[in-house]
């Protein structure tokens, strides 16, 4: 049986379909999905967790309408501003990966605000993958590098310059929503992480979801390359 997995990532897909299901405008998913982030942030600290990262807008989500952009921003700032107090009761240190530069100011001033509020925080850290997209994560990440002069590379030295340095690899990637792939999630850091995939449209995903998913996760054999006679 494997431990509790250190990182769980998650693809949180399916909050039109969950509100055109009920004939609802698809704003009405996101505010239901953020009721979901919240449980299932607290699951997750609660089971013992240390990082939990969570795909909340792609480089690609840029392309949707507005409207539908600048609601999804607000409800992120109303959430970070309502539930600061409560990250910090939880020992939950917030954190964002992503391109920041293209977020709107008060979006940027949001961020830093949780950030610092909640650094001292050691429970678990959340990190919300925002303006994120691994191909641009990885283009910014050669930029610098090309900028230092660097001459060679490791996979340990390139990871150095990711988003999400310091951060463990997920251990365990799971996608709501029955759509089977990453949509430019993470590709680096998920080259040996386990997938789990479920039909359940976000919304409705709750504590006892994750938990079969750890339970599935804990049965599998992770052989690394390995034969399982080696294990
Ligand atoms: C996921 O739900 C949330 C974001 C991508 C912001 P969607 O908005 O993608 O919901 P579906 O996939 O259209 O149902
Ligand atoms: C992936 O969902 C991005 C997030 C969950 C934030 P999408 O709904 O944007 O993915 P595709 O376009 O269906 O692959
Ligand atoms: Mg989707």
């Amino acid at each position: 049986m494997n431990p509790l997995p250190k990182h769980i990532a998650i693809i949180m897909d399916g909050n039109g379909r969950w509100a055109q299901n009920l004939n609802l405008p698809r704003i009405d998913g996101h505010k239901k999905g953020i009721d979901a982030v919240e449980e299932i942030t607290m699951a997750a600290r609660d089971l013992g967790v240390c990082y939990l990262t969570l795909y909340a807008f792609s480089d690609e989500n840029w392309d949707r309408p507005a409207e539908e952009v600048v609601a999804l921003m607000d409800l992120l700032v109303k959430f970070l501003k309502l539930k600061k107090q409560k990250l910090i009761n939880n020992g939950i240190r917030f954190q964002t990966i992503g391109d920041n530069d293209r977020l709107p100011k008060y979006v940027q001033e949001a961020i830093a605000e949780e950030e610092e509020a909640t650094r001292q925080c050691d429970k678990m850290t959340l990190i919300v993958a925002l303006s994120y997209g691994a191909r641009t994560e990885i283009c910014r990440a050669v930029e610098k590098i090309i900028k230092q002069g660097l001459k060679e590379i490791s996979p340990e030295i390139f990871s150095s310059f990711l988003d999400t340095y310091g951060i463990p690899d997920p251990d365990l990637l799971i996608r709501t929503s029955g759509e089977l792939r990453v949509s430019n999630f993470l590709l680096w850091q998920i080259a040996y992480s386990e997938f789990y995939f479920l039909d359940m449209l976000w919304p409705d995903f709750g504590k006892s979801d994750l938990m079969k998913a750890i339970e599935d996760y804990k049965k599998r054999e992770r052989r690394f390359g390995k034969t399982g006679e080696q294990l």
